[in-house]
């Protein structure tokens, strides 16, 4: 468990995220996407408010479950259009000095040698500052769109998603010496060719020679986060991840997660204590209750059923359009996000949702718990989270923006500050040290990238 609690605000390079008709509510700045100064200027509230990183989703494809065509997210701005996440990290990293930056890429659409060179180089040009989301993806969409006959099942997309790390574990970890570059100009020699290594791997999805391209990053291997919520999901998290995204709407859902992640971790042979977990929230602020309760209901108002129905379709891969409102959700084993799913039918076993209930709750900030209150509230319940629960740390939901992370920063940062549970000054300067503790700029040594070739 960490010392303090540690922050990440949860955000997405478009218009809309996991609130659907936010982008509606008066002020409300999501269409400034594109402007690489509202990143900037979202970089130093994020670094000024002591978070660790800010954590970029990002999909490939569209959603095109709900009524079975795009139409609704086309409409809606359901995360499309989208921009590329990874190239807004270097404006924002020029503005900031510790802040770091979490993106997503998919291990099914993408190659583990192109994938390990660009967050290579994120690393270097960010002085150690990244880390890497890793998902499987779950938009069949997104396949055919990179050419690929469907999207592969589940378990294809796991087995291949260990092979895509067991090359860039290779690559990011074994294939460079840390003195391998020499830069001698006498001797005219910039790296010693007996200390680079190809790694010749040869997998049944990869066949990657190797050396690296890139000299080793301050972190080499970016830190590693993972939200599996399948059987299969958690496993590869609990081999592959430092820290876990929690996906869960209820705090018995949360405890359940993490007893069971912690039991997986150890069969692993890795320190069950060593992963982190961060539960994704919505907090909504005000000065007063009556404040942050009228702004609660205004931003209910916004909500846009429809558009949450089309989105939580394409979580769940189940055309929610051809339900009536006021059925139960069934549970099934979904080839797309089981987590989503897991949310409404298993961790609460003493309440089932209709269809309109779904909709209703996950149009603020999708399947997170939602807390409304002053900043004296809303600290009381992350005290609670962090020193009972025993979370490291949260995701935070934005609901409107910037407004939902300069509420969070002005108003109850301070207040976390104020009973110690949010550092007032950065340790280290790599991501994984503001995590894990000055020191730590390396994977664990029991993480199994410390493997021999
Ligand atoms: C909290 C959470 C966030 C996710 N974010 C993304 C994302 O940004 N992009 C993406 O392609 N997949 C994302 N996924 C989906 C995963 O990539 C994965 O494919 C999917 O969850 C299926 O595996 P599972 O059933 O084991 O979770 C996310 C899943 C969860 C639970």
């Amino acid at each position: 468990m960490s010392d303090y609690l540690h922050l990440n605000l949860f955000t997405m390079n478009s218009v809309e995220h996991v609130s659907i008709g936010s982008w509606r509510y008066p002020g409300d700045q999501s269409h400034r996407y594109r402007d690489r100064s509202y990143w900037t200027e979202v970089a130093r509230t994020a670094e000024r408010g002591g978070f660790d990183a800010v954590f970029f989703a990002d999909v490939r494809g569209i959603y095109d479950v709900y009524g079975g065509d795009h139409s609704t997210a086309i409409e809606k701005a359901i995360q499309t259009p989208s921009n590329d996440p990874a190239y807004l990290v270097p404006a924002m990293a020029e503005v900031t000095d510790n802040l770091g930056f979490a993106i997503t890429k998919s291990t099914t659409y993408t190659h583990p040698y192109q994938l390990a060179r660009e967050l290579s180089t994120l690393d270097h040009l960010t002085d150690g500052r990244i880390a890497f989301n890793i998902v499987t993806s779950y938009l069949e969409s997104a396949a055919a769109n990179l050419g690929l006959d469907g999207r592969m099942d589940k378990q294809t997309r796991y087995d291949r998603a260990d092979e895509f790390m067991d090359v860039c574990y290779a690559l990011w970890e074994h294939s460079w010496d840390d003195d391998a570059v020499r830069r001698d100009p006498d001797a005219g020699i910039y790296t010693d060719p007996s200390k680079v290594q190809s790694i010749d791997f040869a997998g049944e999805f990869f066949s990657v020679p190797g050396p690296h391209g890139c000299e080793p990053s301050p972190q080499r291997t970016p830190v590693l986060y993972q939200a599996g919520s399948s059987d299969r999901g958690r496993d590869f998290a609990a081999k592959n991840a430092e820290a876990v995204f929690v996906s869960q709407p209820t705090e018995r859902g949360v405890r359940d997660y993490m007893d069971d992640m912690r039991d997986r971790v150890a069969k692993f042979g890795r320190d069950p204590g060593s992963i982190a977990f961060f539960p994704g929230i919505v907090p909504i602020v005000g000065e007063t209750e009556e404040i942050a309760q009228a702004k609660y209901e205004s931003y209910k108002a916004q909500i846009d059923v429809d558009g949450t129905l089309a989105l939580l379709s394409g979580f769940i891969d189940m055309d929610l359009s051809a339900l009536d409102p006021d059925q139960k959700i069934e549970h099934i084993e979904t080839d797309a996000i089981q987590g989503t799913m897991n949310a409404f039918t298993k961790s609460d076993p003493d309440k089932e949702w209709t269809v309109r209930e779904v909709a209703q709750f996950s149009g603020l900030g999708s399947t997170s718990p939602i807390i409304v209150g002053t900043p004296d509230t809303i600290a009381d319940e992350f005290e609670h989270w962090f020193t009972e629960v025993g979370i490291d740390g949260f995701n935070i939901k934005e609901v409107v923006r910037p407004d939902s992370l300069t509420d969070f920063v002005d108003l109850v940062v301070p207040e976390l500050r104020s009973r110690g549970l949010v550092r007032e000054a950065y340790k280290g300067s790599t991501l994984r040290e503001s995590i894990f503790g000055a020191g730590n700029a390396r994977l664990r040594s029991d993480h199994p990238a410390n493997q021999p070739l």
